[in-house]
C-alpha cells in the first residue's frame, strides 16, 4: 500500500504569504486577506464612538442611544429584536432564530474590532429597522450607549 505524502500541511499559509517579506505589504495583505483565519482587529468600540462622534460633531448620547436601540421605527423591528435588551447576552436573530454574539463590547472581546464589519452591518440592520441609513448622531448615541453597558 502507497501512501500519499500531502504537498501542503494543513493549518500552514501557502509558500507565497510565508516569504511575504519579499513580496511587499501589498501582497501581504492580500495574504492576510486570503487565509481568512485570524483578521487581525483593525479598530475598537472606543475608535468607532470618536469616529461617528467625529462625524456628527457633537459626542454620542447613551441615553438617547438606549432609547433609540429600544424603538421600532414605524416597522416591524427594533434593534433590541435581534441583539435582545440590554444587547449583553447572546441575542437571536428575530427571522432566522441564529444566534448573535453580545452586542455590547464588555461582553463581547469581538464586537466593533473589525470596521468594514461595522459599516455593512450598521448599513443593513438600520435599513431593515428603519428603512434607511442611521445618521453619523445615531450611530454616535448607540456606541455610547452600548461601550456603557458594563
Ligand atoms: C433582523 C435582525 C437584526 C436587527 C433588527 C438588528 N441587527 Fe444588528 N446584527 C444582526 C446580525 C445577524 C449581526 C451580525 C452578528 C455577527 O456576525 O457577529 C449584527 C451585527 C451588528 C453590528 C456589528 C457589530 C460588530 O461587531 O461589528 C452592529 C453595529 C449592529 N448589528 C447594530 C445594530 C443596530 C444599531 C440595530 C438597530 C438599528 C440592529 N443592529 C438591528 C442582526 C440584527
Amino acid at each position: 500500500m502507497t501512501s500519499v505524502v500531502l504537498p501542503l500541511s494543513l493549518g500552514q499559509p501557502p509558500l507565497a504569504c510565508r516569504s511575504q517579506a519579499l513580496l511587499g505589504a501589498l501582497a501581504a495583505a492580500l495574504c492576510l486577506a486570503l487565509s481568512g483565519a485570524a483578521v487581525a482587529a483593525d479598530t475598537s468600540a472606543p475608535e468607532q464612538l470618536k469616529r461617528w462622534t467625529a462625524e456628527a460633531k457633537a459626542p454620542g448620547n447613551a441615553d438617547k442611544g438606549q432609547a433609540f436601540f429600544n424603538a421600532k421605527h414605524g416597522g416591524e423591528w427594533s434593534c433590541a429584536s435581534c441583539h435582545g435588551t440590554p444587547p449583553t447576552t447572546e441575542g437571536k436573530h428575530a427571522n432566522t432564530g441564529k444566534t448573535i454574539a453580545p452586542l455590547a463590547p464588555a461582553f463581547n472581546a469581538k464586537a466593533f474590532t473589525e470596521e468594514a464589519k461595522v459599516d455593512k452591518w450598521f448599513r443593513r440592520n438600520c435599513k431593515d429597522v428603519l428603512n434607511r441609513e442611521c445618521t453619523a448622531a445615531e450611530k454616535a448615541d448607540v456606541m455610547a450607549y452600548l461601550i456603557n453597558l458594563k
